[in-house]
């Protein structure tokens, strides 16, 4: 009989931590001790900061990267604000991984657009990683990735790595007014942008996470593009407690977003209730 309860959490030492932008930070953890911990791209987990409180993140790289684990927050409120207190050779609480995670095996041959906004890309860097570490299985690949101000752009450094990759083109785009004087990106909306590249719809993957204003239109466009439902993911964002299907918080009508999701291709949102 396992008698762990689930609710405890793994302790794992920071190693290093990174600012991305003034307001989101990448933690690099290590589990002090022996741990079972393996996930798959696109799952989650309930870091703790003790004394204050847990809450979910994405598991921001890729399982082929299994040495350490990292995740990527924002700041937002009491756990992330005591978060970006944590220093390197502190300990903070882990656990899962929990929910669903992306059929990168079904996206084997096939082209991949990889379209991000904002902290959104954290839920991106996981499965992008993984096919960056198997890049045979795969065909080209986008990376579109957005972001309000030059300054709101995340993993920069790692970005200029990728699109040296054969086969792996970089746009990056912010939102008008958003640009430097130095800016040679793109300036423009993430659903705008996508159109403007004419993508074929035929056979390929569009993986999406970002806000729910980008999200609401990027599914329009992808639909005028002709982009197949089945073939378009995303991830879902809702408030959580418990991660694994007992609280309650998380759940859409019948569907526990914890548990079925976090990801879900655009054809299985369409079935999910109108108060989604
Ligand atoms: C499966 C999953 C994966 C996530 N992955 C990431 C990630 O990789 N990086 C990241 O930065 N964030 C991620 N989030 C969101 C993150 O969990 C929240 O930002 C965090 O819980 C805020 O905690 P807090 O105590 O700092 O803020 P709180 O004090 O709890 O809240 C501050 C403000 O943020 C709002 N808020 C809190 N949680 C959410 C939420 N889930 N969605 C929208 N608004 C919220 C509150 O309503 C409030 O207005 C994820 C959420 C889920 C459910
Ligand atoms: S977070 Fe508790 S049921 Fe989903």
């Amino acid at each position: 009989m396992d008698l762990k309860n689930p609710y405890a959490p793994e302790l794992y030492s920071v190693i290093d931590l990174k600012d991305e932008t003034s307001d989101v930070r990448t933690l690099r953890l290590k589990p002090l001790n022996d741990s079972s911990f393996q996930w798959h791209a696109g799952q989650f987990a309930q870091f703790t900061v003790f004394g204050t409180g847990e809450c979910p993140f994405t598991i921001a790289n890729s399982p082929t990267r299994s040495e350490y684990l990292e995740c990527s927050f924002k700041l937002m409120g009491k756990v992330t604000t005591a978060l970006r207190e944590v220093e390197i050779g502190n300990v903070i609480g882990v656990r899962g991984p929990y929910g669903n995670w992306f059929d990168t095996d079904s996206w084997k041959g096939r082209d991949l657009y990889f379209v991000g906004g904002g902290i959104g890309m954290a839920a991106l860097r996981s499965p992008l990683q993984y096919v960056l570490d198997n890049r045979n299985d795969y065909g080209e690949i986008l990376i579109l990735n957005g972001a309000r101000t030059v300054s709101d752009l995340v993993y920069v450094n790692e970005m200029k790595e990728w699109e040296n990759i054969p086969g792996v083109k970089l746009i990056r785009t912010v939102d008008p007014g958003g640009e430097t004087m130095d800016w040679d990106g793109e300036i423009g909306l993430v659903p705008n942008l996508f159109e403007k590249l004419s993508p074929k719809a035929n056979g390929s993957i569009v993986i999406t996470c970002g806000p729910p204003i980008m999200i609401h239109y990027m599914l329009i466009t992808l639909d005028k593009l002709g982009f197949k439902k089945s073939n378009i993911v995303t991830t879902l964002e809702n408030k959580m407690k418990c991660g694994f299907g007992k609280c309650g918080r998380c759940n859409v009508g019948p569907i526990y977003v914890c548990k079925e999701g976090p990801v879900f291709t655009a054809e299985q949102l369409e079935k999910l209730p109108k108060e989604f």
